[in-house]
């Protein structure tokens, strides 16, 4: 059992960060290999929208971003954490959440892979944003669970004060992962009318082959 944990703030620890590594250490001990993945020690340059990887599989720009999407194909499940910032969320992780999108997202590499998310707030707001972000919107995955705490200004909790939550959010999600727990119906239901729409507005037409990756992936998994 392989887990991807994805610390999703611009800077070296705090709060959240410390949630995920106890998350980490959890599923851990529990036999799981997990592989740690900080985003502010990550090159990841921005997207420049050329779309080459969606005819290719493979984005020119010289940076991080091929290996962990490496070890996004390799993971079984992800604990991702990030904090509000501006009511919305990181521009860090939004940053990766682009370059991943017509790769892993279009290509519906994280179908159904369990994700336990962990954001936090200062004070409110951004909650359903940030959950986006965190949770990989759109790209069809499996939400064991989504935490989300208000620290204060300046955070005045530990993540001693949370550890209980944590600890049985892990266990639920190492439990899904051995269980092989399948996608909700309604998520998957909304997966299925998502590929229908982009299979009958976007991919049947495949002007010059722009879509040649993402089609090649389709075929692979008989939706197209
Ligand atoms: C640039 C920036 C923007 C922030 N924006 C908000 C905000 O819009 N609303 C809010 O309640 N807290 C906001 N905060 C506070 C953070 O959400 C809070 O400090 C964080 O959740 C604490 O977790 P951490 O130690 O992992 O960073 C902001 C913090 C920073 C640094």
């Amino acid at each position: 059992m392989r887990i991807l944990a994805i610390y999703g703030n611009p800077k070296h620890g705090g709060f959240v960060h410390d949630c995920v590594d106890h998350v980490a250490e959890r599923l851990a001990a529990l036999g799981a290999e997990v592989d740690r993945l900080s985003l502010v020690d990550a090159h990841i340059e921005e997207c420049a929208g050329c779309f080459t990887c969606m005819r290719t599989g493979q984005c020119p720009l010289d940076d991080d971003v091929a290996n962990i999407i490496e070890r996004m194909r390799q993971a079984d499940a992800f604990v991702t954490g990030a904090s509000v910032r501006n009511g919305y969320f990181p521009a860090l992780y939004k940053r990766l959440f682009e370059r991943i999108t017509y790769i892993v997202g279009f290509g519906r590499e994280l179908w159904g892979k369990h994700v336990l998310a962990i954001g936090a707030v200062g004070m409110a707001t951004g909650k359903k944003h940030l959950g986006r972000m965190l949770t990989f919107h759109g790209f069809v995955t499996h939400v064991v669970d989504y935490l989300f705490f208000r620290t204060g200004i300046p955070t005045s909790i530990r993540v001693d004060d949370v550890a209980g939550r944590l600890d049985r959010s892990a266990d639920r999600l190492h439990s899904a992962i051995e269980r092989k727990a399948p996608l909700p119906l309604l998520t998957r239901l909304g997966g299925a009318l998502d590929n229908f729409a982009i299979r009958r507005f976007m991919l049947k037409s495949n002007p010059d082959g722009v879509y040649d990756y993402v089609i090649q992936r389709w075929k692979q998994q008989g939706w197209m």
